[in-house]
């Protein structure tokens, strides 16, 4: 079997090399803010302008002046934009579904988005709203009409691409509600169990590749900054905070750790590790001059303090100024030389850069671009 499996793969990758582009039909998305293209805007109010002016020319769903990476992703694949599973008005469905929101985490929050701002849609829900959305878009499709084409066919589910980008939310929520650096580090094991099982729930539908992206660097966002700031020796060259990027390291390890695991337990799986976390420490640390980003710390959209970002006065956030409606969360004058959005979020000209670095193969485990990823074969072990 061992010899068999290496003689194939050496045999596709050398004499076949296009066949092993993959060809996925659909894209079907779970993370959080990273990822959302319009969930949490249709289920609590829309994301403000200036979101969104750099490419929608308004505010599309997304916590960004433009497109987010798993726009890219669907660029690259040659996809449309894929629709929150949550927006009900004017979406189309046949060529995947979102089920990210912003503020959503691995494990389930307890507390309510009104009191911490973290999103209902953990990923528990995300995965059940996944299987209602493959069970009933096949009962929708048997009435024809319309329904053919806003939904996906059957086989979709099993050549799709499931992208996964999210956990850095169970980390952060963890800081925000007290945890030391200790009792963050004790729950990892618990969220990645977690993730774990939707990732088998997934498979358990059909799902066969999976392309899973690291936790970022949160200690270099300027809401972490600014809301859990750390002794001056615990700040990296960069600026950033160090123990929560050690944190979010930890998780990494763990994470790829659980995806090595995986690939044992579901042996049909072509599972793709991406260490977003080093493409983005790279660009915030150690911005190319080539690629013209200035101030890598400081948030474009915002107000105040050292980052442009203060905690009530987000992106977009309006006040009443001796009875005029004044817009305080205003836009910097050029997105596009800038890394961070909004002191949470990155840019569209910094998602494209990362998404440059990662859709090639140089950060994934096993090395693969994103458009081969499905060819990859079990680990011989
Ligand atoms: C919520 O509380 C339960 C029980 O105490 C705990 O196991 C879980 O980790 C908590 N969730 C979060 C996100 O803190
Ligand atoms: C949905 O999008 C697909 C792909 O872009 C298109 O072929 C289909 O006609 C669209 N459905 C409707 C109802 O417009
Ligand atoms: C965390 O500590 C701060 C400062 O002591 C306190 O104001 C806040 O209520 C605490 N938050 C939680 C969720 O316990
Ligand atoms: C609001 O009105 C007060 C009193 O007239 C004035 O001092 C202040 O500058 C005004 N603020 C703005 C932002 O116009």
């Amino acid at each position: 079997m061992r010899l068999f499996g290496a003689v194939l793969l050496v045999f596709c990758s050398v004499v076949f090399p296009a066949a092993a582009s993959c060809d996925y039909p659909a894209l079907f998305n779970f993370g959080d803010s990273n990822s959302d293209t319009g969930g949490l805007s249709a289920a609590f109010g829309p994301a403000p302008s200036p979101n969104g002016e750099t490419f929608f020319g308004r505010p599309a769903g997304r916590y960004c002046d433009g497109r987010l990476i798993v726009d890219f992703i669907a660029e690259n694949l040659g996809l449309p934009y894929v629709n929150a599973y949550l927006d009900s008005v004017g979406s189309n469905f046949s060529h995947g579904a979102n089920f990210a929101t912003a503020g959503s985490s691995i494990r389930r929050q307890n507390s309510s988005l009104f009191k911490s701002g973290f999103s209902p849609f953990s990923l528990d829900v995300q995965s059940w709203q996944f299987s209602q959305f493959k069970a009933r878009s096949q009962l929708a499709r048997q009435q024809g009409s319309v329904f053919r084409r806003l939904l996906p066919e059957e086989g979709a589910f099993s050549t799709g691409l499931y992208t996964f980008d999210i956990g850095m939310n169970d980390l952060t929520s963890s800081f925000f509600s007290n945890q030391t650096v200790e009792q963050v580090l004790a729950g990892i094991p618990q969220i990645l169990n977690e993730f774990a099982t939707a990732v088998k729930s997934v498979y358990g539908h059909g799902g066969r590749y999976f392309w899973i992206h690291n936790a970022g660097p949160f200690g270099c966002l300027a809401y972490v900054l600014e809301r859990l700031p750390v002794k001056p020796e615990e700040v990296d060259p960069a600026g950033c905070a160090a123990p929560y990027n050690a944190v979010a390291q930890a998780f990494n390890e763990q994470l790829k750790a659980t995806v090595v695991h995986l690939r044992q337990e579901l042996p049909s799986a072509a599972l793709t590790y991406v260490d977003v976390y080093a493409a983005k420490y790279s660009l915030i640390s150690n911005p190319p001059p080539e690629s013209g980003f200035t101030q890598p710390l400081v948030a474009c959209c915002g107000h105040g303090g050292r980052y442009n970002y203060s905690p009530g006065i987000g992106c977009g956030a309006e006040q009443m100024v001796n009875g005029t409606r004044m817009v305080l969360g205003c836009s910097c004058a050029d997105p596009s030389r800038r890394i961070i959005w909004d002191g949470v979020h990155y840019t569209e000209a910094a998602n494209r850069w990362v998404f440059d670095q990662i859709s090639g193969g140089a950060f994934s485990d096993p090395p693969l671009p994103l458009r081969m990823a499905c060819t990859q074969r079990p680990p011989v072990s």
